[in-house]
């Protein structure tokens, strides 16, 4: 087993913090297994003491909260809910692959997977609050101390009211099934699904509900997509949804398969409240396009699976996959058309070179 109760062939772009995802084969099922989840961190895992850990609702709210673990779990109805969680920094080797991007790790397809987690919904914890009208975002701390961030700080970040209010937006203490792990943010965990990783905010132990998004610099300087000219730290779009997206599991690029009949397998994801309408395949680098099946969904707030079969001639082939989502829109030919400087939302169509043997 490797660091963290991973698995051994995890690809570890670092180990303090610890950062790395499964190789794409590890994302072959419905619900990824805890050993398999990828794992994004700004800082060393802190030591929370679950009985000691305290959560503080506060800002603009009629009552100030302070729950334990235990208020928690006693005063909320439970929900259980499937969610994918993606990192922006998803595929962003497609982007490196164009210009380099100093500073930031070479992700392939792994910085994201699926989970179901248990919690309460945060809509509840706000209603109790009773969060005032005039609230506009709901900030996130977190105790982890971010070594790079500038100036270096705890990890924080926000979303808008109306996301913070949907019943999907959880604070979770299990994920699969099993307590929320260290490295996963036990003992409590934001899960925003459809909003990019970096909302998800981990060993969360404040709750602001305030009139501005939240300062910390993984909200106002990190996490926004800068223009391709600027300098990465240069104002930016926060990034909230995750961008349409989709990425071939199997087989692995770079390996020879027998002619004839083989499946291909993939995941495609949809940005918040939006679905995946269709994922296509090409053999001919985008003239011409096959229709995968969808597997059944999870929650419409998960990835969703794809295969389909094709006949593949002897000699090298390149297969390309694209999804499509539910307003009509699909994902763009290259990452040169998307390059930016922080190497976020590559959703650009995936490619799989093989060698076909006959
Ligand atoms: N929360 C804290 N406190 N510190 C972090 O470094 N990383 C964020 C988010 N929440 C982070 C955090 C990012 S960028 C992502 S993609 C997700 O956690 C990753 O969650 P995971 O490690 O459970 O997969």
């Amino acid at each position: 087993m490797g660091l963290f109760g991973k698995r051994d062939d995890m690809i570890v772009h670092g180990t303090e913090p610890y950062n790395a995802e499964p190789p794409r084969c590890g994302l072959l099922n419905a619900r990824t297994e805890n050993a398999s989840f990828y794992s994004r961190n700004h800082g060393s895992v802190p030591h929370v003491d679950p009985a000691a850990w305290r959560l503080t609702v506060d800002g603009l709210v009629e009552r100030e909260l302070v729950l334990s673990l235990r208020d928690l779990r006693e005063q909320f109805p439970q929900r259980t809910l499937v969610a994918t969680l993606q990192c922006a920094g998803n595929r962003r080797s497609g982007l490196l692959a164009v210009r380099d991007i100093p500073g930031e790790d070479p992700w392939d397809a792994g910085a994201t997977s699926t989970a179901e987690w248990t919690g309460v919904a945060l809509a509840d914890v706000l209603e109790t609050a009773g969060i005032q009208t005039s609230a506009t975002d709901v900030a996130f701390e977190a105790p982890d101390l971010a070594p790079l961030a500038q100036p270096p700080q705890p990890y924080g970040s926000s979303i808008d009211v109306a996301k913070a209010t949907r019943r999907e937006v959880l604070l979770a203490w299990a994920m699969n099934g099993e307590p929320l792990a260290p490295i996963h943010g036990a003992p409590v965990r934001v899960v925003v699904p459809g909003y990019i990783g970096a909302r998800s905010v981990k060993w969360i132990d404040r709750i602001t509900a305030q009139a501005e998004p939240s300062d910390n610099y993984f909200q106002a300087v990190a996490y926004r997509l800068p223009a391709a000219a600027a300098h990465p730290d240069g104002a930016g779009v926060a990034l909230t949804s995750v961008a349409l997206t989709s990425a071939i599991l199997a087989p692995a690029s770079h390996s020879t398969v027998p002619a004839g009949l083989s499946t291909i397998t993939g995941y495609a994801l949809a940005g918040d409240g939006h679905s995946v309408a269709r994922v296509e395949v090409s053999q001919d680098g985008g003239h011409t396009w096959g229709q995968a099946d969808l597997d059944p969904q999870a929650s419409p707030w998960s990835w969703q699976h794809w295969r389909t079969t094709v006949e593949l001639p002897p000699g090298p082939v390149t297969v390309t996959a694209r999804a499509w989502d539910s307003t009509g829109a699909t994902q763009p030919e290259s990452a040169r058309q998307i390059w930016n400087p922080k190497g976020y939302a590559n959703n650009s169509w995936d490619r799989i070179e093989l060698t076909v043997v006959p």
